[in-house]
């Protein structure tokens, strides 16, 4: 796997690899990978000739009292899951790189960046857009690869996508849990034994929502109130939010016959977890 640090290099290294007709994915992270993170990796190995990541603890999308200096940074342990997954090229850049001196363009996806974790991490998805449009450029693949446990994410990038006529299909990945459930995140190596438990509140409610869904149950406010007593149940875990939202456009629906994203963030301690999952249109 070549390894590039800077904008040029990664240039050379995909010119020198790609010839007519190749496809070329991108699977951008920041690190901490994880079985999340290779699920992505693997769809890419599946479906491209030249696989490319990224990783790169973006600045842009860290709030002020964010975790961006704790972000956990494991680069050799990532290097290694990388090359076994046949990564053919990393892009792993310093932040002066990305945003030397005097860089000034943000993009803002207006409207649906104000949604969900927009609402509570006001700047979050400008930084998020920023960065994926520049990874973009500097990689130009034809597939990028996200996933589904940043469902907000993947609702910001399609409009960013749409709205600039970016040449790059967006292929969204399912959410990786562990056996118990909880979704993988790079976020949970902070909890404690005892926060790892009490954030299982989070699936079980949605794994609730999916099952009621099914058999029938398409109002909104009563699938929130099934999820909201679960999540009761621990008091120690605080919801930042909980809601069933259109997955395109992230505004509320009333009922869930047409298809919904049942989404929440909470907070377990001091760590901020997030999960949905996707209930399927009625037929
Ligand atoms: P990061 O949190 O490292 O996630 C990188 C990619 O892995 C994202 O597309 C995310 O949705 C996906 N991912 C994380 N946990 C997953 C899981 N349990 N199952 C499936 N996919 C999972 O998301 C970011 O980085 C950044 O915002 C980024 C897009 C790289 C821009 O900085």
């Amino acid at each position: 796997m070549h390894i590039a640090r800077t904008i040029s290099e990664m240039r050379v290294a995909l010119r020198s690899r790609r010839v007519l007709n190749h496809t070329v994915g991108l699977v951008p992270t920041m690190g901490a990978l994880h079985d999340g993170h290779r699920s992505l990796l693997q769809a890419a190995r599946a479906r491209c000739d030249i696989v490319a990541a990224s990783i790169f603890v973006n600045p842009l999308q860290f709030g002020p009292n964010e975790d961006f200096a704790r972000y956990p940074r494991t680069f050799e342990a990532d290097c290694r899951m990388l090359e076994a997954e046949r990564v053919d090229v990393l892009f792993a850049p310093s932040a002066e790189e990305i945003y030397p001196a005097g860089a000034s363009t943000v993009i803002c996806v207006e409207g649906v960046r104000d949604r969900l974790d927009g609402a509570s991490r006001p700047g979050h998805f400008d930084g998020v857009a920023t960065i994926v449009a520049k990874l973009f450029h500097i990689v130009q693949p034809e597939i990028a690869f996200f996933g589904q446990k940043d469902a907000a994410q993947v609702a910001v990038l399609r409009r960013m996508v749409r709205d600039l006529n970016l040449p790059v299909e967006l292929a969204v990945c399912p959410t990786v849990r562990e056996a118990d459930g909880l979704a993988m995140s790079s976020r949970n190596r902070y909890l404690s034994p005892d926060e790892r438990r009490q954030a299982l509140v989070l699936s079980r409610a949605l794994q609730t929502a999916e099952t009621l869904a099914r058999r029938g149950e398409s109002n909104a406010a009563r699938l929130l109130d099934a999820m909201r007593k679960i999540v009761a149940a621990e008091p120690a875990v605080k919801i930042d939010y909980m809601e069933i939202v259109d997955a395109h456009t992230l505004l509320p629906v009333e009922d869930t016959q047409a298809g919904a994203l049942v989404a929440v963030a909470a907070h377990v301690g001091a760590t901020r977890l997030i999960d949905n999952v996707l209930l399927p249109p009625v037929v």
